[in-house]
Parts: C-alpha cells; sequence; structure tokens
C-alpha cells in the first residue's frame, strides 16, 4: 500500500515538473515575442503592427517599405528553415540577404531565448519549415 502511495507521489511531482517547465518556455518566447517583435509584427504575428503599417493605426508616418514577416502564414514561412530563422533574428535581415529593417537581436536575447522564439513562431505559423 505503501509503495502505491509513492509511486502516486512521484507520478504527480513527474506532472508537475512537466507541466510546469513547458509553462515557463512557454510564457517566455511569448513575453519575448509580445515586447520585441509585436511593434513591427502585429500583435497577433501577422505582419502589420504600429511600426509597419501605422497608417492602419491612424499614426501620421509612412508605412514601412518592406513589409515584416507574417508568422502567421505557413505558406511564407514554409519557405524559411529553422536555421534562417535563428540567423534573421541573431544578426538580422542583412544575414540572411533581407532587409535590413528586419533588427538584430543577437547583443538581446540569449541563444536559448532565440532557439525558443524559433519554436514559438513554428507555432504561429502551425507549419515545420523545409
Ligand atoms: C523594426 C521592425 C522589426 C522588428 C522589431 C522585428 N522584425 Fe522581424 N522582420 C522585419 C521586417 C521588415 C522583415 C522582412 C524582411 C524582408 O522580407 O526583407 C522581418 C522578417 C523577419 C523574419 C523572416 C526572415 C526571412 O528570412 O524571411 C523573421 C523570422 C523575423 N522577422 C523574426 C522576428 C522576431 C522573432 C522578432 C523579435 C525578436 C522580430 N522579427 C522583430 C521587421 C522587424
Amino acid at each position: 500500500m505503501k509503495k502505491r502511495a509513492l509511486l502516486l507521489a512521484f507520478s504527480f511531482l513527474l506532472l508537475f515538473v512537466f507541466t510546469g517547465g513547458y509553462q515557463v518556455w512557454a510564457t517566455m518566447a511569448k513575453e519575448n515575442y509580445d515586447w520585441y517583435c509585436t511593434q513591427c509584427h502585429g500583435l497577433k504575428g501577422t505582419g502589420d503592427g504600429p511600426n509597419s503599417r501605422p497608417s492602419k493605426y491612424d499614426i501620421k508616418q509612412p508605412d514601412m517599405s518592406v513589409t515584416p514577416r507574417n508568422h502567421r502564414s505557413a505558406e511564407d514561412m514554409n519557405k524559411l528553415s529553422d536555421e534562417d530563422m535563428r540567423l534573421a533574428i541573431k544578426d538580422g535581415g542583412k544575414a540572411v540577404s533581407k532587409s535590413a529593417l528586419m533588427p538584430p537581436f543577437g547583443k538581446t536575447l540569449t541563444d536559448k531565448e532565440i532557439e525558443d522564439l524559433v519554436k514559438y513562431l513554428r507555432k504561429l505559423c502551425n507549419c515545420k519549415g523545409k
């Protein structure tokens, strides 16, 4: 009887650790995205944040000449590998021969945070990439 109770307690502990760990990851990546990316890529990741499409928000500024990637578009995002995304986020658009309007975050975010953002982007587009 005692053994079973112990086993049950241990299972709950495992469950707690796993779900807890997952939540920490999910919050961190989403928080970083909301804080650093949404002003251009949009609150929902559709590429129309106030910095890129000010006209949409009644802000009298010119729209960005290059549209930030729509992170919800599986069609667009499938063209990128995880490594493409990692590079673009770390070293900026220029590093992947794209617009320099996509800033580098290598000095702001750790490699782990960038890795988690790549996973988060894969969730947004619901796609696997090439
Ligand atoms: C100042 C505006 C701005 C911010 C802030 C920004 N981006 Fe971008 N991003 C862009 C633009 C513009 C492009 C499109 C570049 C192109 O297609 O030439 C882009 C493209 C991308 C791409 C696709 C690159 C490719 O190879 O097509 C990824 C991935 C990306 N951004 C991720 C992020 C993430 C993650 C963040 C936050 C950590 C972020 N961006 C913050 C403007 C921004």
